[in-house]
Parts: structure tokens; C-alpha cells; sequence
């Protein structure tokens, strides 16, 4: 179970069965701030507020830092092996398979879980306008999933905001239903959306800059750095943990790794170009928000800070003294342009939101089916996971089965939640490929490395360091689900894996000489052409 794939065999595997290059720096950049804006920047604004305060400002700078460094990490793995599967095959190259398919696991976190939060975000923006734009009553029980809290180690929900929530389910299902029968005509829309998306933002800091007043920025930080009384998960640090969701995605740029013209230069340029303009996109909007209508947190019946989507957050947001708090608001940007007056501006800020986080909930879903291709393409997955749709030419089994799974999660769980737990995931893939780096540069350090990151035994420890200790903040039933969800894939490993891998089975690839060897090309990333070589040897 420690036995490495060879970057020899991994760049083989792909050469052999790569895809058309044809993604520049340019489109690698959008492709990039495509997945990263979404419900992070769009709704938990308020969450990070409810947690920090104005402080959450702060909070964002700490999560963009602990991403920039881990970005270096990502771009030096990416520029030596442009291949798809990301962190799982930079760890399977380096680490071994066991710790490759715990990576993989972990991965599935990351996107589908990420997919059904961003579904919820989408759902929050879409209610806000039937309510507001529309004004129809929308049935409260069917808005919203649950507030969950343990009750020891046993989740039990609590109905009072609402049962299922119908909007998310449906935004799930039909992102999946594009992605069964295709996504050729992709790479222009999304350039369309990514415009979309910054404009949106750019309208906001417009509006909300100019009028920041002094005082809603203080008390700054009424929750300190690490909550009251170090209660994991709020204060400044805790909010940080959260609004880490805001940033995932940049990863995303080097699981495209496999489609890029000149990948050494141009994926390093779009994984820290992408992160950049988000960052700077971020800060303004989150100073603006603050400034305009202020971010102070609500307090529970004693007088403390509560946890944003609990059940005493939900119980302090229905006072009508709460009502047009910002951490109250399921869609905080669209909301603070109707506080200051601007309702016309806050509706086609949603409807923006509303046309343009899909298109993140598409690369998340799409980024999951192709962690699961990858794995599969190495016999860790059953070959059903691979098996390509005759006539719409996509992994339909496998997205359907996704899909499905997104959309559930989407119904039942509120967003910070679940963004919570996709940041788990995320953040145990940042630490792995920053060990990764190092590793690598101890066994293979005569490699050629294209994109060579200055000062590695500085920056890839505290990009290890950094997510360590972003986990570490995350709410307890958050993180608690990263070891019990590796616990199944343990499990899962032992049962199957062990025994079907390519590698154990000595089905290595060999540049040339085997053509024919399973399975058949990766599927094109959304976003980009549609691949055109028959999938053997053109590279
Ligand atoms: N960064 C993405 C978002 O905020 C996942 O929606």
C-alpha cells in the first residue's frame, strides 16, 4: 500500500491518453476565477460575520494567505506533472497509494461537498428575489434543510427554518442533467459568467466604498481571535477557517493541467493569477459590506455569540430587531445594496448570483467526476466509474450518481455547514501536496522543475502549518468529519483497492508501447474545446 506511481509513469499514462492542448494563460486565469467566485464571496459574507465581526476582513487576508502559499505548492507540482487527478496524483507519485487514495477521499469532500454548498448559496440569492422582486410568499419549511447539532455524537436536526430546501435540490439536479448530455459550448459561457460574476462585484465596491462609515467598524473584533472563551470555529480565526471556501477552486486550474498549451509557464501563472484577482476582489467587497452597513455579530438568549445556522443563531435572527442584520442575510451582498438604497441594483446583483454561481457548482461536480475518473484510471475505482456515454460522449454513470448525492446534501444541510466540511477536505489536500513538495525535492531533486518555488523549506511548511491550523479552527462536528469519512475510505481501500490497482497488478505505462491500455481518455474540462484526438498518443 506505499507503492509510489512513478511521475515517469504518471506523465505516460497521460501522454499517452492526453488531450488536445489548447487552454492558454489567459483562459487558464478565467477558467480559474470561474470556480473561485461563488457562495463564499456571495453568501457567507455573513456567516464570517456572525463569527468575527468587521474583523472578518482580517479573516479573509488569513485564508488568501494561507491559499497563496499553498497555490506555490500546487504550481511547482502542477508545472512538473501536468496530469489531471491534482493533489491525488502528485500524493500517489510521492507518497504512495494508500495515502493517494486517503487524498482522493478526502477530495470527494472538497468538490461534491462544495457543489451542494454552493447549490444552497444559489438557493438563498433565488429566494431573495422571488421575495423581494416577485414578492411571492415562498413556503418557509421548503427554503431551508434543518439546523443540525450533536447531541453527543448523534446529529439531531432541528426544523424550525425549514425542512427541505427545494431551490438547491433543483439547481443540483439540473447542473448534473448539462453535464450528463455535455458541456461543449462551455468554454464561452464561461468567460460570459466570470464577467458576470466581477461585474456584479465591481458594482458593489462602487456603490458601498463611497459611503463607509467609520463607526461600523468598531467594536472590530467583538469575538477576539478565537471566540469567547477559545470556542473552535469563531472569533477572527474561526471566520477564517470558514471563508477559506471563498478561495477553493484555484486548484481546480491544475486539474487542468493535462489541456494547457505550455502548462510549465501557463499553469502557475493562472493558479496565482486566478487567487490574486479574487483576493483583491474579496478584500474590497468584504470592506465595503462592513463599512456600509456594518457586520456587528447577534447574540443568543445569555448574551454570547452564537454559531452561525444553529439553532439559537436562527431563534436571534427571527427577533425583528435582527431582521436587516447582514450575518441575518442569506444572500449578505445583495442585501447590504437594498439597506443603502439600491433595492433595483440588489435584485440584478441576484440575478447576476443567480445566473452565475451554477457555473461553479458545474466545475465542482465536474471536478468530482474527474477525481473519480483518475482513480479509476488506476483500478482504485471500479471501471464503471470511467465508462463513457456512447452518444453524449460523458461519464454519465458517474455524474448521475454525484448529482444525486450533491443534491441531497444540498436539501438538508445549511450552507455553512457544509462549506465547513468541504473546507476539511480541502484543507487536508493543501497539507498533503505541500509535504509533497518537499518530499519530492529530497527523493528527486535532480528533476527538471519548470516552475521551481523560491524558498521551499520556508513557504511549503507554512503552507503546511497554515492549513493545520485553519483545520484545527473549524467548528468540532466539521472536522470530526474528516477522520470518520477516512475511517470509511479505509475501509473501502482494504476491500477493493488494494487488490485491483493497476500499480499492485504491475500494469505500469511504458511511454509508447502500449496503446491500448485501460481505460480510455480523461473527458474535457468544462471550459475547455472538446478534445479532439482519438485518445491514443496524441499529445
Ligand atoms: N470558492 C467557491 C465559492 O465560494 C467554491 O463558491
Amino acid at each position: 500500500m506505499w507503492r509510489v506511481k512513478s511521475l515517469d509513469a504518471i506523465l505516460a499514462t497521460a501522454q499517452k491518453k492526453s488531450l488536445h492542448r489548447s487552454l492558454g494563460a489567459f483562459q487558464l486565469t478565467l477558467l480559474g476565477v470561474g470556480a473561485i467566485i461563488g457562495t463564499g464571496i456571495f453568501v457567507l459574507t455573513a456567516a464570517a460575520s456572525q463569527k468575527a465581526g468587521p474583523g472578518m476582513m482580517i479573516s479573509f487576508v488569513i485564508a488568501g494567505a494561507v491559499c497563496a502559499v499553498a497555490a506555490l505548492c500546487y504550481s511547482e507540482l502542477a508545472s512538473m506533472a501536468p496530469v489531471s487527478g491534482s493533489a491525488y496524483t502528485y500524493t500517489y507519485a510521492v507518497m504512495g497509494e494508500l495515502l493517494a487514495w486517503m487524498v482522493g477521499w478526502a477530495l470527494i469532500l472538497e468538490y461534491a461537498v462544495a457543489a451542494s454548498a454552493v447549490s444552497v448559496g444559489w438557493s438563498g440569492y433565488v429566494l431573495g428575489l422571488i421575495e423581494n422582486a416577485l414578492h411571492f410568499d415562498w413556503p418557509d419549511m421548503l427554503q431551508a434543510g434543518p439546523a443540525w447539532t450533536m447531541n453527543g455524537f448523534v446529529p439531531t436536526p432541528d426544523f424550525s427554518a425549514g425542512v427541505v430546501n427545494i431551490p438547491a435540490i433543483v439547481v443540483a439536479l439540473a447542473v448534473t442533467m448539462l453535464l450528463m448530455i455535455g458541456t461543449t459550448e462551455s468554454a464561452r459561457v464561461n468567460a460570459l459568467l466570470v464577467v458576470v460574476k466581477v461585474a456584479a462585484l465591481t458594482v458593489f465596491v462602487v456603490l458601498t466604498l463611497p459611503i463607509l462609515q467609520t463607526g461600523n467598524f468598531s467594536p472590530f473584533a467583538p469575538n477576539g481571535w478565537f471566540g469567547p472563551e477559545n470556542t473552535t470555529g469563531m472569533g477572527i480565526v474561526g471566520a477564517a477557517a470558514s471563508i477559506f471556501f471563498a478561495y477553493v477552486g484555484f486548484d481546480a486550474v491544475s486539474t487542468a493541467a493535462e489541456e494547457t498549451k505550455n502548462p510549465q509557464r501557463n499553469v502557475p501563472i493562472g493558479l496565482i493569477g486566478s487567487l490574486a484577482i479574487c483576493t483583491v476582489f474579496y478584500l474590497m467587497v468584504a470592506v465595503g459590506a462592513v463599512g456600509a452597513i456594518g457586520a456587528q455579530p447577534v447574540v443568543g438568549a445569555d448574551g454570547s455569540a452564537v454559531q452561525p445556522g444553529s439553532a439559537a443563531f436562527i431563534a436571534a435572527c427571527q427577533l425583528a430587531e435582527n431582521a436587516d442584520r447582514l450575518v441575518c442575510s442569506n444572500e449578505a451582498l445583495a442585501h447590504v445594496l437594498r439597506e443603502i438604497n439600491f433595492p433595483a441594483v440588489g435584485n440584478a446583483l441576484g440575478i447576476a448570483a443567480m445566473l452565475a454561481l451554477p457555473s461553479v457548482i458545474l466545475m465542482m461536480i465536474y471536478g468530482q467526476t474527474r477525481i473519480f475518473f483518475v482513480m479509476a484510471r488506476d483500478g482504485l475505482l471500479p471501471e464503471a466509474f470511467s465508462r463513457v456515454h456512447p452518444k453524449w460522449k460523458t461519464p454519465h454513470i458517474v455524474t448521475l450518481f454525484t448529482g444525486v448525492a450533491v443534491a441531497i446534501a444540498a436539501a438538508l444541510f445549511p450552507v455553512g455547514q457544509l462549506a465547513d466540511i468541504s473546507n476539511s477536505g480541502t484543507l487536508f489536500a493543501f497539507f498533503m501536496v505541500s509535504l509533497a513538495v518537499l518530499m519530492l525535492r529530497v527523493k528527486d531533486p535532480k528533476r527538471h522543475r519548470p516552475f521551481r518555488m523560491p524558498l521551499v523549506w520556508i513557504i511549503a511548511p507554512i503552507s503546511a502549518a497554515g492549513c493545520a491550523f485553519l483545520f484545527w479552527n473549524l467548528p468540532f462536528d466539521a472536522k470530526m468529519v474528516l477522520p470518520i469519512w477516512g475511517g470509511i475510505g479505509l475501509v473501502v481501500y482494504l476491500l477493493y483497492g488494494i487488490r485491483k490497482s493497476h500499480v499492485g497488478r504491475g500494469m505500469f505505462d511504458v511511454p509508447e508501447l502500449d496503446p491500448d491500455a485501460p481505460p480510455g481518455p480523461v473527458p474535457p474540462m468544462p471550459g475547455a474545446p472538446s478534445p479532439t484526438d482519438d485518445g491514443r498518443g496524441h499529445h
